[in-house]
């Protein structure tokens, strides 16, 4: 391959970096010294050299590759770290195991990109640039979001996804388990979730609106043990996996499996096979709530992630306006009306998490007012999460125009079918606003994410199509937050090598004149609240 040598063109880009001259050498006589805490930093190295270079890397006390835990090296807080190549050593230094972790991605990125392929690879040698590194990220929240909901992808393909997450230093993985298309999170206590929930007859071919069906069905759901596996393997990254199962919306996989929770028990539903907003809610009485309650204590048991997300986005109101029990349910609980019962219903759940030590998420909807131990992740606009912030919410940046990655990388005629709307190119991802409201708001600005719903996505193939590159641009800019369009894009140009060893797809999309999509969006924030998206169902 006649590729440039990407040394340092790293993505994302260290805080402080200095080329030293000289090389250090890794071969089979290379070996670790791993202090006291550094053990699963040594162990991730070696599991991600091995396939390509088949190094040994063993332990020994006087290894001239150091990885050291030192808690007196505060200044790099939880996931900062300290690097130093020479020709004579390695020293990889953090305050914490988050932070060699880290380190350990940014050697992986100064070897030759070779290095990053699942193959053996002879006659390459494994040299590392001497480089003095002092990396910090600027922001805690850097995270994707994966929709398994419409498009179940097995496990051993997250497992891939965590890995790419990983690479580029991000360390919120966002598991999207349910949806009006199919519940996938396993529920000991209803069983029926994923047993009728879990499958559905067949999915609209198009966007939402269309009249045309596939008459294929899709179904798939997880085991308790492949996401308990599936978190461990994270971890060892130093990846937190963020469950969501939404709610009092996207619900219509469970009410298919349970009629009792909606607002007619008699009604039977199928899982959904459209796409776009479900008017579908579920009902207000103490049964479904504590329904729930049980699927957020499993899904606790299964994560030990400290946020748990509870969707909350997209709710239609008017089957709580037409249902005598809801309004009544509104008017005991003194609220203003029907509409009410979103917030009041998202607070249920969120004080059920708080009460065992987590914190709810929940997706912004303009004009909802959420509890203040929720934190928000902002999708129709940054202004919500400004509005947010500034009453006192931690805030997930997740604009749409900037992180959506189910919508086209271009605008030319030969992108893929994607989610009509609007285009996302490369550099609104980069240029993605985390800009605070106010100074004193910034420390609850926790990041952003990137999100990837899967309406028109069946394949990992198509998944990585759409989220690469642009996750190394949202990548670079929650870490580093204040590299230019133009550095950034030089490094990516390197970076590029590395990720086809990996076999990741990263062409630019194929040019053309811009078409213009079948739908007009709506401004999402002059929606009235309830009403369908402009996003999932454009008029
Ligand atoms: C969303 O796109 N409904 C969060």
């Amino acid at each position: 391959m006649d590729l440039p040598r990407p040394e340092l063109a790293l993505v994302p880009r260290p805080r402080r970096l200095s080329a030293r001259s000289g090389r250090f050498r890794l071969d089979r006589t290379t070996r670790l010294r791993v202090t006291p805490g550094a053990g699963p930093a040594a162990v991730l190295l070696r599991t991600l050299l091995a396939p390509a270079t088949g190094l040994p890397l063993d332990s020994a006390a006087d290894g001239a590759f150091v990885l050291a835990l030192d808690p007196a090296l505060t200044g790099l807080g939880d996931e900062g770290y300290g690097l130093t190549v020479s020709p004579q050593g390695v020293l990889l230094r953090a305050a914490r195991p988050a932070g060699l972790l880290r380190g350990v991605q940014t050697v992986r990125q100064l070897l030759p990109y070779e290095a990053l392929s699942g193959r053996p690879v002879r006659g390459v040698p494994w040299e590392l640039p001497a480089v003095e590194i002092t990396d910090v990220p600027r922001h805690a929240w850097r995270g994707s979001m994966l929709d398994v909901a419409r498009h179940f992808q097995p496990v051993s393909y997250l497992r891939r996804y965590v890995d790419l997450l990983a690479l580029h230093k991000l360390n919120v993985f966002h598991l999207h388990l349910t949806d009006d298309q199919g519940w996938r999170m396993p529920v000991a206590a209803h069983p029926r979730l994923t047993e009728v929930g879990g499958r559905r007859a067949e999915s609209m071919v198009g966007p939402a609106g269309s009249d045309r069906f596939d008459g294929v069905p899709h179904g798939g759901s997880y085991t308790r043990a492949e996401l308990r596996a599936l978190v461990a393997y994270a971890a060892e990254r130093g990846v937190s996996v963020l469950p969501e199962t939404g709610v009092p919306g996207h619900v219509r996989a469970a009410l298919a499996a349970y009629p009792e929770l909606g607002t007619d028990p008699a009604r039977r539903l199928d899982v959904w096979t459209h796409w776009g907003v479900c008017e579908n809610v579920l009902g207000t009485g103490e049964n479904v709530l504590d329904f729930f309650r049980t699927v957020l204590d499993e899904v606790m048991d299964v994560f030990p992630s400290p946020y748990v997300h509870i969707g909350g986005d997209e709710v239609p109101t008017t089957e709580w306006e037409l249902s005598p029990s809801a309004r009544a349910r509104a008017a005991r609980e003194g609220l203003a009306g029907p509409r009410a019962l979103h917030p009041w219903f998202i607070a249920r759940l969120a004080e059920h998490l708080v009460r065992a030590g987590r914190r709810p998420v929940v997706w912004a909807e303009s004009g909802v007012a959420l509890p203040l131990d929720c934190t928000v992740m902002s999708w129709r606009d940054p202004a919500h999460a400004r509005a947010a912030a500034l009453r006192g919410h931690q805030v997930v940046h997740a604009d749409h125009r900037a992180t959506y990655f189910d919508y086209p990388r271009g605008a030319g005629p030969g992108e893929p079918p994607a989610q009509p709307g609007v285009v996302v190119d490369l550099r609104a991802v980069h240029e993605v606003d985390l800009a605070p409201p106010t100074p004193q708001a910034a420390s609850r600005v926790l990041g952003a994410q990137g999100q990837l719903w899967t309406e028109f996505v069946r394949t990992p193939e198509h998944i990585e199509y759409l989220t690469f590159p642009r996750l190394c641009a949202l990548a670079e800019r929650v870490w580093d937050g204040t590299s230019g369009w133009r550095d950034f894009t030089a490094r990516l140009a390197g970076h590029r090598a590395r990720l086809d060893a990996l076999d990741v797809p990263h062409a630019a999309p194929p040019p053309g004149p811009p078409v213009s999509f079948p739908h007009t969006p709506h401004h999402p924030s002059t929606l009235p609240l309830g009403r369908e998206s402009y996003r999932k169902d454009p008029a």
